[in-house]
């Protein structure tokens, strides 16, 4: 186990290249299962999800090596069709194998991922829309148990009572490009890592149309083949940079920032006061001034990611005012919250909001992290405190950021991994 050592108070200051996106790279990785042959993914982030998307293609067959951010993929001998407890519960993102196993096997037995610190996160959308392509799938002993040798489009609304489903739009997409006919999904999720996926899908022969708007048009094909790919940036990296620049009142250009993933994340740091520049190859974010409060209300792109929720949060505790931050997607999202009060913060939770009164400084203290985007806010919250914050259990940190210590220090802070 490790944890990080922050000493606060360094401004961020000069230039990162943004990673790759993980939530693009994990169902595409999956997706390479759609058929038998090689496939070359560019840009992919090398943090501890990606490596257990790897352990699941290869407990099903497929082999897959990594030089750098460049993952080889063989799909020739990948003939599983099992997703095992073993590495589901280390990562939901798992069950992206489900709609490709389906579709060229005509079976899949993935297990269920169990419980998750953000909420209580059901995949019943998932499997709605897979039974609508005909399907015949049970939940028995605890896996997915799906069969579906003759997939048939069909036309589908994704939507549940907090929006879309970016998983279950991936899902049920993937396994329609082998579907016979034509499947319409109404009520699609538009998230970028969407449209990814399904532009990774059309470089493979699938007939994909309407990507990145509330409707998508899939027109099954007999096959699919191998490419190259390159995943797109990160914007959930991007995005947590940038507020690192902001919080140590810093000024950072984010190389491969793409604004129109970032649009209301960057509106919403201009409203609190941040200066941003966007240029041809990235986004400058400069911070000199006190910052301002706001109110946030997390929504499904192009709204406020909740994957943004817990770092924005962060900042808001040093802002000039009284925020309120709304978590509209994911009803457990708060678990950062009593984390930064430990470390000076006056905030409170109310129901799905919280309440955020800003003080003039956080001070370092140990403070534990409980998921991935709540311990990226403690390491922000620490960049800024004054003297020294422990950030314990950063395995979750791993799970979604690669190197984030290392692309920290390059830009001046003061942060170090030590064996706990
Ligand atoms: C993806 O999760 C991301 N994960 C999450 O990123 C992200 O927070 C989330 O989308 C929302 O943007 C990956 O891409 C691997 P959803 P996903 O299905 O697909 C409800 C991170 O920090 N819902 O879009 O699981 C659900 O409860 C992570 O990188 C149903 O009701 O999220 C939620 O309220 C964490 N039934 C809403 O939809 C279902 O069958 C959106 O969830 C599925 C979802």
């Amino acid at each position: 186990m490790y944890k990080f050592i922050i000493e606060g108070g360094k401004s961020l200051k000069g230039k990162v290249k943004v990673k790759g996106s993980k939530n693009s790279a994990l169902p595409i990785l999956a997706a390479t299962l759609l058929c038998e042959d090689e496939f070359v993914i560019d840009n992919v982030p090398i943090l501890r999800d990606i490596l257990t998307m790897q352990k699941v293609l290869e407990v099903l067959g497929a082999s897959v090596s990594i030089e750098s951010n460049r993952v080889k993929v063989d799909t020739r001998g990948a003939v599983g069709y099992e997703a095992p407890y073993e590495l589901v519960r280390q990562m939901r993102a798992s069950y992206y194998v489900l709609g490709p196993l389906l579709a060229r096997h005509g079976r899949a037995l993935v297990s269920l991922p169990g419980g998750c610190a953000i909420g209580t996160r059901p995949i019943n959308l998932h499997i709605l829309g897979l039974k609508r392509l005909k399907a015949d799938i049970s939940i028995t002993h605890g896996y997915i148990d799906a069969y579906g040798n003759k997939l048939r489009g069909s036309c589908i609304f994704l939507e549940g009572p907090n929006g879309p489903s970016v998983g279950a739009t991936v899902n049920v997409m993937t396994a329609a490009t082998l579907a016979k006919g034509l499947t319409i999904i109404e009520g699609a999720a538009m998230e970028p890592e969407v449209t990814d996926v399904a532009n990774f899908l059309n470089k493979c022969g699938a007939k994909i149309k309407g990507q990145g708007t509330r409707r998508i048009e899939i027109r099954g094909v007999k096959k699919l083949h191998g490419c190259e790919y390159e995943i797109i940036p990160d914007r959930i990296e991007a995005g947590t940079l940038a507020l690192g620049a902001a919080i140590s009142r810093g000024e950072v250009f984010l190389e491969g920032a793409r604004q129109d993933h970032l649009q209301s994340f960057l509106d919403k740091l201009r409203e609190v006061g941040v200066d941003i520049f966007v240029e041809k190859d990235g986004i400058a974010v400069k911070m000199d001034k006190d910052i301002l409060s706001t109110d946030i209300e997390t929504a499904p792109f192009p709204g406020f990611p909740t994957d943004m929720q817990a770092q924005f949060t962060a900042l808001l505790c040093l802002a000039n005012g009284v925020s309120i931050v709304r978590e509209k997607i994911f009803e457990e999202r708060f678990m950062h919250v009593m984390e930064l009060a430990r470390m000076g913060a006056d905030i409170r939770r109310e129901s799905d909001y919280v309440v955020i009164k800003g003080v003039p400084c956080l001070y370092g203290t140990t403070v534990m992290a409980s998921d991935l985007r709540a311990s990226a806010a403690l390491v922000l919250a620490g960049l800024s405190a004054s003297g020294t914050t422990e950030v314990r259990r950063i395995y979750h940190i791993d799970r979604g950021y690669e190197n984030i210590e290392e692309r920290l220090r390059k830009l001046g802070a003061q942060i170090w991994r030590q064996e706990e």
